[in-house]
């Protein structure tokens, strides 16, 4: 590892990550479309470069591309298959085309609250679910959490019937066009990167993401306020591509899986405060979050959760039952 000044070098500083790799040296790329700054997928891919590039030093050298600078999410499990970058942390609602099973984290109110998504990932089948892409060349390492999702507009959403005929951007899920078509609200399938534009633009009214996405993209900016519906998920899986892995000597894979696995236990067990703290950032920077009653968010659960019934047959009525029983 080198601290070489070149052009290279100085404009991967301007996107966030540093190391300069030595010759020999195993690189990494990580790309992602977060912000680094107080963002739970930001803070624990930093974590991982810079444990790696320290404890793996003339073995392995990761670089990370946050915000969208190498690749979005539509571009970055292709170009991993490819070989052209080798880490990758997408939403699970972005893994449509290789895999239906990650929907059930898509359906609305399905998980109380993030306890009970962590009890299911780790659970016999939450575990087997990141073999499931190994015929697509696409290998889970680990689930990464975020949180859970508030809905924002240009107007006030207090009732359900305040989004209907609003346009809202959604992730490219079919799950998430279905719960916005049940709110009788028009879903604008949208890359990460192009949100914040198109909701100052008016090109969407509203959108749905967590506390920390909320802030780090700014959308606060440009909505009338936020309102604390926490009717979703959003996580993440870690992946790298098969043949990647495979192409890794066995002493190499395993030292860096240990790091991976400790920094992934260390991260999630903080989630809950850096979610608190996104929320308070949020509440600081003088944006509206409106609570709901017990009695409004139920009016929620009721339009919302006949999604369920659509896809019951992609996720498998056994894992919704599997999750529920966690729930309780
Ligand atoms: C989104 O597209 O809204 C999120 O998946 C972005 C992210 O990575 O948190």
């Amino acid at each position: 590892l080198k601290f070489a000044v070149s052009a290279a070098a100085l404009s991967v500083a301007a996107t966030g990550a540093y190391a300069a790799c030595d010759d020999g040296e195993i690189v990494v790329k990580f790309s992602h479309v977060t912000n680094t700054d107080k963002h739970p997928k930001g803070i624990a891919a930093n974590l991982l470069m810079e444990r790696v590039n320290e404890e793996m030093d003339g073995t392995m050298c990761m670089e990370v591309y946050p915000n969208s600078t190498l690749y979005n999410d539509d571009q970055v499990l292709e170009a991993m298959l490819q070989g052209d970058v080798q880490l990758a942390a997408p939403s699970l609602s972005k893994f449509e085309t290789f895999t239906k099973q990650f929907r059930i984290f898509d359906l609305p109110f399905m998980f109380v609250n993030m306890d009970a998504v962590d009890a299911f990932q780790s659970s016999e089948t939450g575990q087997a679910m990141m073999d499931s892409m190994q015929r697509r060349g696409l290998q889970g390492l680990g689930f990464w959490h975020n949180g859970l999702k508030q809905f924002s507009a240009n107007v006030p959403l207090n009732a359900p019937e305040d989004a209907a005929g609003l346009k809202f951007r959604v992730q490219t899920s079919d799950v998430l066009v279905a719960q916005m078509e049940a709110l009788n609200a028009s879903p604008q399938p949208m890359a990460f990167s192009e949100v914040y534009g198109a909701l100052q633009t008016g090109v969407v009214d509203g959108q749905e993401n967590t506390w920390s996405n909320i802030y780090g993209q700014k959308f606060f900016e440009v909505q009338d306020g936020i309102t604390e519906t926490n009717h979703g998920v959003l996580d993440y899986l870690v992946v790298a591509s098969t043949d990647w892995l495979d192409s890794l000597d066995a002493d190499v894979r395993d030292q860096f899986m240990t790091i991976f696995d400790e920094v992934t236990t260390e991260r999630n067990a903080a989630i809950g405060e850096v979610d608190a703290e996104n929320r308070q950032a949020v509440l600081d920077a003088g944006a509206t979050i409106r609570e709901l009653s017990p009695e409004q968010r139920e009016a929620w659960v009721t339009v919302m959760k006949p999604v369920w019934d659509q896809f019951e047959g992609d996720v498998g009525a056994e894992n919704i039952a599997a999750a529920q029983e966690i729930n309780a």
